[in-house]
């Protein structure tokens, strides 16, 4: 798909997500001037990055990974001679869950079909997840490692899956925000975005 149809595409989605009032977490969004979070980035990027759910100031911007796990997401990227430009972020959960709680099961359920579509859209070779919603997004979505695995344990790891569009990579990270307080895994995240360079 050209680059312009792809862009067009992906703007068309992002109105959907902005109109979305069916969404419990709509309420608090009007009521705190908060935007939906859709994602940013290269509509054809090689690799797409998903979070958790935007932050305060992220719901404030509009735009993903923008506060202080942005900032460390961003030297990561650059630890590996990428710009943000180059890539496309976005989360699982388009909307600033109240308190920076845990996204609930019904959002994660009502948001999935527009992430789905991005990725159709898009049509990554690497699907790089940060944290643990993404993760058990991505590989129930692909239908890879049955079992629920731990993060901690398969970090860093890659998966073969098969998309509709072809061959995608599925790469499980830690949350960039474990590294603002945990210096084992900063220099976990480190390493394993050196062997995300690796796979493009
Ligand atoms: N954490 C996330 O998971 N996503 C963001 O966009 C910001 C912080």
């Amino acid at each position: 798909m050209p680059e312009a149809k792809k862009a067009a595409r992906l703007a068309s989605l992002a109105q959907q997500v902005a109109d979305l009032s069916s969404s419990p977490l709509y309420e608090y969004r009007q009521k705190n001037s908060y935007h939906a979070v859709f994602g940013e980035g290269d509509p054809d990027a090689d690799i797409l990055f998903i979070g958790e759910a935007p932050g305060k100031q992220e719901a404030q911007q509009g735009r993903p990974f923008v506060g202080a796990s942005g900032r460390m997401l961003d030297k990561l990227l650059e630890s590996i001679g990428l710009a943000r430009e180059e890539v496309y972020i976005t989360n699982v959960v388009k909307d600033r869950p109240p308190e920076n709680r845990d996204p609930q099961p019904e959002e994660i359920a009502l948001y999935a079909p527009f992430l789905a579509q991005q990725i159709a859209i898009i049509q990554p070779q690497v699907i790089a997840t940060l944290g643990r919603f993404a993760m058990q997004f991505v590989l129930a979505h692909f239908d890879v490692a049955a079992g629920d695995p731990k993060i901690s344990q398969v970090h860093g790891r890659p998966f073969a899956a098969e998309a509709e569009y072809g061959r995608v990579t599925l790469l499980p990270l830690y949350h960039p925000a474990v590294a603002l307080y945990n210096q084992t895994q900063r220099q976990t995240l480190f390493d394993d975005f050196e062997a995300l360079s690796h796979l493009i």
